[in-house]
């Protein structure tokens, strides 16, 4: 394959997802899919279709909602995965079923328990029932980086014999060592006779923290697709991520003479948007999209900068959406300012939409004299949980008494599925916990609070706080967020928002909706 575009194929929704705590309510993964769309990857993995009722449902969601991307359903090699997958993709105008088995000799031998004769049947018969439904088809050898070579080479041969468009080479623990991996790339080329016939991608894990160096050093040795994660979250460590591998395709184009056709003004924004619904915050230094990925401290590099931005910057940040922070709204900054500055931030809203976050605005600019863009972004984000679907119960008030004299307590009004006004009272170590106990004694969910941290969205004392609370219930975990000038009513609705997601999550996966089965 010789043409210079590398396709970006994104897996937040489905390995992302994965990661231990990532769950989405179907309402979260399709926000995420939409903001894909505007970023232009090539294919959105929406899911597994077969892992669950809820998933089933997320992927079709996602098919007939989104446009333009491939959307693209994970399918181990068995007739009924394969079918589901291909029922759940159904409603997308372009369609890929994803069909994968394990290729390693550990894995046959201790996971599958079956042979390689067996198992290459597997994969080509399930390649070919794929192919009856759909014309794109993408085959994975599990574990390929510690595949025997000749038995790897001989299951691409047979996969793309059997109709497979694109064969996926993942390093699924992440064990490659970037020129190696490389090598491997070029053997399958070399090796594999009919393997003009396909796409060559990879997919690969960050267990060694070198997912994004395998990534590009299997683009130079030829491949064109490239599976990614937003914020490369993902599995234990993580996959290669998104903003990294495209960032340096498009920074080192004379490198590598090749290019995605990624919206790179959209990274940003779809970094804080995978991060504020997954609650995994994204470190300070992370590249591409971290706080400090474009601010200089010292003051060498700074007098640079102040002469010529490229002496200490490979990256404009406006290339990659960063906000700039010139304009700062006040108390006195009308709606049409606001709608202004949210446009600029990439947030389109309706009128109606606009009249609620301009009063959201205006309560937030009474309590604090400077409105940054951080400040905006964590009002939209609050706003998108407050006004989402999946939101089952609404916090009404809160209200805390503590103190170094008295027994913390608080009380909270709710508003119930029905629209019915519940309420309680709770003591508690602290104000935090007391909340948190009178939330429990109204929304039915039994769970645990196993992580709880606060963040300043912007410097100062008048500054928004954004909680992240992470709850155990039924061996799962999930997140909560919620922002506010106050801590603990930001606690209160991150513990709420933890709540509902729980209900919208389960209750999706109880409803068995849409398994069309
Ligand atoms: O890591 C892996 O091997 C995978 C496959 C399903 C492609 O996620
Ligand atoms: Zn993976």
């Amino acid at each position: 394959m010789t043409e210079n575009r590398v396709l970006i194929f994104d897996t937040t929704l489905r390995d992302g997802e994965q990661a231990a705590g990532a769950s989405m309510t179907i309402e979260e993964k399709l926000a995420v899919a939409q903001q894909l769309e505007r970023l232009k990857v090539d294919v959105i993995e929406a899911g597994f279709a077969a892992s669950s009722p809820g998933d089933f449902q997320a992927i079709r969601t996602i098919a007939e909602r989104v446009r333009g991307p491939i959307i693209c359903s994970l399918a181990r090699a068995n007739p009924n995965d394969v079918d589901q997958a291909a029922e759940a993709v159904k409603p997308a105008a372009s369609s890929r079923i994803h069909v994968f088995i394990s290729s390693s000799d550990v894995h046959l031998m201790h996971q599958l328990r079956k042979g390689r004769e067996e198992v290459m049947d597997m994969a080509v018969s399930m390649v070919k029932r794929a192919k009856r439904y759909v014309e794109d088809v993408e085959f994975s050898p599990m574990d390929a980086t510690r595949t025997l070579p000749e038995y790897l080479y001989a299951m691409l041969t047979a996969t793309i014999d059997a109709g497979a468009t694109t064969v996926n080479i993942p390093d699924t623990v992440g064990y490659a060592i970037p020129e190696e991996f490389a090598q491997l790339i070029r053997n399958i080329f070399e090796n594999v006779p009919n393997i003009h016939k396909a796409r060559v991608s990879v997919h690969c894990h960050n267990d060694l923290g070198l997912s994004v160096s395998n990534s590009l050093a299997a683009v130079k040795a030829g491949v064109r697709q490239v599976e990614v994660c937003v914020n490369g979250i993902g599995e234990r460590a993580g996959n290669a991520s998104l903003e990294e591998v495209v960032m340096g395709i498009h920074t080192r184009r004379d490198f590598f003479e090749l290019h995605t056709g990624v919206e790179t003004t959209q990274l940003y924004r779809t970094s804080r948007l995978v991060s504020e619904i997954t609650g995994f915050l994204v470190q300070p230094n992370k590249a591409v999209v971290g706080a400090n990925a474009f601010r200089h401290a010292s003051g060498i590099h700074q007098d640079g900068l102040l002469k010529e931005r490229t002496t200490f910057e490979i990256m404009n940040p406006t290339s990659v959406g960063v906000p700039g922070s010139a304009i700062v709204l006040g108390k006195l900054s009308g709606r049409a300012g606001l709608r202004a500055r949210l446009e600029e931030l990439g947030f389109h809203l309706s009128q109606e939409h606009l009249n609620q976050t301009f009063q959201a605005f205006k309560d937030l600019a009474d309590k604090k004299r400077e409105v940054t863009d951080r400040d905006l972004e964590a009002l939209m984000a609050e706003q998108r949980r407050t006004v989402s679907e999946a939101q089952t119960y609404r916090l009404d008030q809160v209200q805390v008494s503590c103190g170094d004299h008295i027994i913390p307590t608080a009380t909270v009004r709710i508003i119930g599925p029905n629209e019915e006004v519940l309420g309680d009272t709770a003591t508690g170590t602290g104000p935090v916990d007391a909340v948190c106990n009178a939330i429990s004694r109204v929304v039915p969910v039994p769970n645990k609070l196993v992580e709880f941290s606060v963040q300043s969205i912007t410097e100062g004392l008048d500054a928004v706080g954004d909680v992240t609370i992470r709850i155990q219930s039924g061996g799962k975990s999930y997140v909560g967020r919620g922002v506010s000038t106050d801590i603990i009513v930001a606690s209160a609705r991150a513990y709420m928002n933890a709540l509902n997601r729980v209900l919208a999550i389960t209750g999706a996966q109880a409803a068995g909706k849409g398994t069309g089965s």
